[in-house]
């Protein structure tokens, strides 16, 4: 979603800024801006489109200045236009802000100040909360009127803010979105997240919700709302560049899906000494986990078929009684939760608005919280009693891959842990599992190497309006994660489904023209002979079926010519290893197909709004 670059320093700040935008880039927008500290006051420049846009009119209508702010702006309140492209002004440019997230009552605010004569020159909450902000600095201590005007805000924001009588004065406030302070030679810095300003800074802060920064040449003072002051809390950044630039492919996503076998290999590594699986995050006692009966687990889009699959594998294992549901849904339900249900969430960003919410009502009904997560320091993981790192690395391409593939292994993880604790699998099964789930980062690299035939079957079939995913049981979840990285990456409308579905509904849509990706690596499973029955009704219906089958697995070749084979392991492992293929097989569809992968339209990296 928005992404947010701020500087104080010794040398001109627009530079800075508009590299720190182009970093946050992967977050998605459809505008941007910059505002500077200038000689005779804030000056302002906009744009809607890419970055390119802007510093096209920043070459045509030069700034500089050492102190400034920057903004990409993904539209929620109003079109994506120049007049709603953030920064906006309040009190006749006398503070300029750039904001994410979303202010709630923002229709009340503004007609408020309508009233007492504010005139507003955009449909942007932000512009709401620059006019407050404004009003209730008039008179007295800049800090207090802001902390007055932040308190009356409603919703969530991460903000920057220059003020005009303050020229050497960058402030910041966050509430539920993430902002940071940095700071390094030759400055300090804010922004959305540490990759931003990653070549400026040695240390950092994770502001806290309801925290204000005023940042200064002399240092860092830190509030709460009340005005109560905070120690700020500086950390050393560990995170390391090549972690972020694409290391010579030709999309962040294409080397993130390459990652994979060594974001694997490393969750091994980590979390598995031997035949010992050791969460050193997690910190469920022994008793909790054996007198837990119920768990649910609530996530959103790519995380959500996490989630799936981890409840398959739970229940697989254990006596657990698990759920999962969607965060935007779980939010309004009225779900039976207690302290005796635990609350799991799975989320590459840690800050998705609909799973940060579902985790705050549990926790009000009393629900300890296990956060899957790959971002330190993020809402997510604030709020969680029980931790388990991903571990993969920042991930820039917006279509999550190597993230995804990170909270498979999480889960297995995790019900690997709950098993063993409550005495439900056997040390050889165990051990069986272990020893398989060593194999599969090499059984990753064997699909990587097999992308010419993937791209050759992906380049057979691009060009048809629609495909259907197919997968049972384990391999269902990957079906419709199959199925949404094509449609977010190529924009070909896909539909995952149950296979045993099909012929409740989508098998009308099948005939000639229509790729059906059949999902049949389970060859010795309950449900193999099944799938193969649903891949036959499909063949009898003319569709056109592209098979991900087992290695040696022969009895596709009779149905159709287009089979993508990977290694074989254990079925309930096989997700790890099918989901690479259809990743590569959404990459090069969206490749024929000439979209922008690493940025596809409409779409934003983290849902910091609901
Ligand atoms: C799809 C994708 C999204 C995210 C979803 C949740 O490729 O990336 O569907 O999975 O927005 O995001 P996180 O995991 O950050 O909570």
């Amino acid at each position: 979603m928005c992404g947010i670059v701020g500087m104080i320093g010794n040398r001109n700040a627009v530079p800075v800024l508009v590299e720190g935008l182009k970093r946050l880039e992967y977050r998605g927008y459809d505008s941007a801006g910059v505002a500077v500290m200038g000689a005779d006051g804030v000056e302002i420049r906009r744009s809607v489109g890419r970055l390119t846009q802007l510093e096209r009119v920043l070459a045509s209508s030069p700034v500089s200045a050492p102190l400034g702010i920057g903004h990409t702006r993904w539209a929620t309140h109003g079109e994506a236009s120049e007049r709603n492209s953030h920064p906006h002004s309040g009190g006749q440019g006398r503070v300029a802000m750039v904001h994410n997230g979303i202010i709630e009552n923002y229709a009340e605010i503004k007609s408020d100040l309508r009233e007492q004569g504010a005139e507003f020159t955009s449909d942007t909450d932000t512009e709401v909360l620059a006019q407050l902000v404004a009003s209730k600095t008039e008179s007295g201590e800049f800090a207090d009127g802001l902390r007055e005007a932040l308190r009356e805000a409603r919703g969530a924001y991460a903000i920057g803010l220059l003020a005009r009588d303050q020229p050497d004065t960058l402030y910041a406030a966050r509430l539920g979105s993430p902002l940071i302070v940095g700071r390094g030679p030759e400055g300090t810095y804010i922004a959305s997240d540490v990759p931003a300003i990653l070549p400026q800074v040695t240390d950092v802060i994770y502001l806290q919700d309801g925290e204000v920064a005023r940042i200064t040449r002399e240092g860092v003072d830190i509030w709460d709302l009340e005005g109560r002051p905070v120690a700020p809390d500086w950390q050393q950044v560990e995170l390391e560049e090549t972690a972020v630039d694409s290391a010579g492919f030709e999309t962040f996503m294409l080397k993130e899906i390459h990652e994979q076998t060594r974001v694997l290999g490393g969750l091994l590594d980590r979390y598995v000494n031997g035949l010992e699986v050791t969460l050193p995050d997690l910190n469920l006692d022994e008793e909790t986990i054996r007198n837990l009966d119920r768990m649910m687990i609530v996530s959103c889009g790519t995380a959500y078929y996490a989630a799936m699959y981890g409840r398959l594998l739970i229940e697989n294992f254990t006596t657990i009684a698990v759920e999962t549901d969607l965060g935007s849904e779980y939010r309004y339900r009225n779900p039976r939760i207690d302290d005796n249900t635990l609350l799991a969430t799975v989320s590459q960003s840690g800050e998705t608005a609909d799973t940060l919410a579902s985790v705050k009502m549990a926790k009000e009904a009393g629900c300890p919280i296990l956060a899957i997560c790959n971002v330190f320091g993020s809402s997510l993981v604030r709020e969680a009693d029980h931790l388990i790192y991903t571990h993969a690395g920042p991930e820039i391409g917006v279509a999550s891959t190597k993230a995804f593939t990170a909270q498979l292994t999480a889960f297995v993880f995790l019900a690997l842990h709950l098993a063993e604790v409550r005495g439900e699998l056997t040390f050889e099964k165990k051990a069986e599992l272990l020893v398989a789930l060593q194999k599969i980062p090499l059984s990753i690299h064997k699909v990587l190497e097999s992308k010419d035939r993937i791209r050759e079957v992906a380049e057979k079939h691009h060009d048809g309006p629609s495909s259907l995913y197919l997968g049972r049981r384990f391999n269902y979840p990957i079906a419709l994660e199959g199925a949404l990285k094509n449609k977010e990456i190529s924009y070909q409308h896909a539909e995952g489904y149950a296979a045993g579905e099909m012929k409740h509904g989508p098998i009308a849509l099948i005939n000639e023209y229509l790729p059906v990706i059949c999902i049949c690596t389970d060859t010795e499973d309950e449900v193999a002979e099944k799938m193969i029955s649903n891949v036959r009704e499909v063949q009898a219906r003319s569709g056109r079926i592209i098979a991900i089958a087992s290695e040696g697995d022969t009895r596709l070749h009779e149905i159709t010519e287009d089979i993508l084979f990977v290694p074989k392991t254990r079925e309930c492992l096989s997700p790890l290893v099918n989901v690479v293929a259809l990743q590569l097989l959404a990459y090069y569809a969206a490749q024929a197909r000439g979209t922008d992968i690493d940025k596809p339209r409409n779409l934003a990296k983290s849902v910091t709004v609901e």
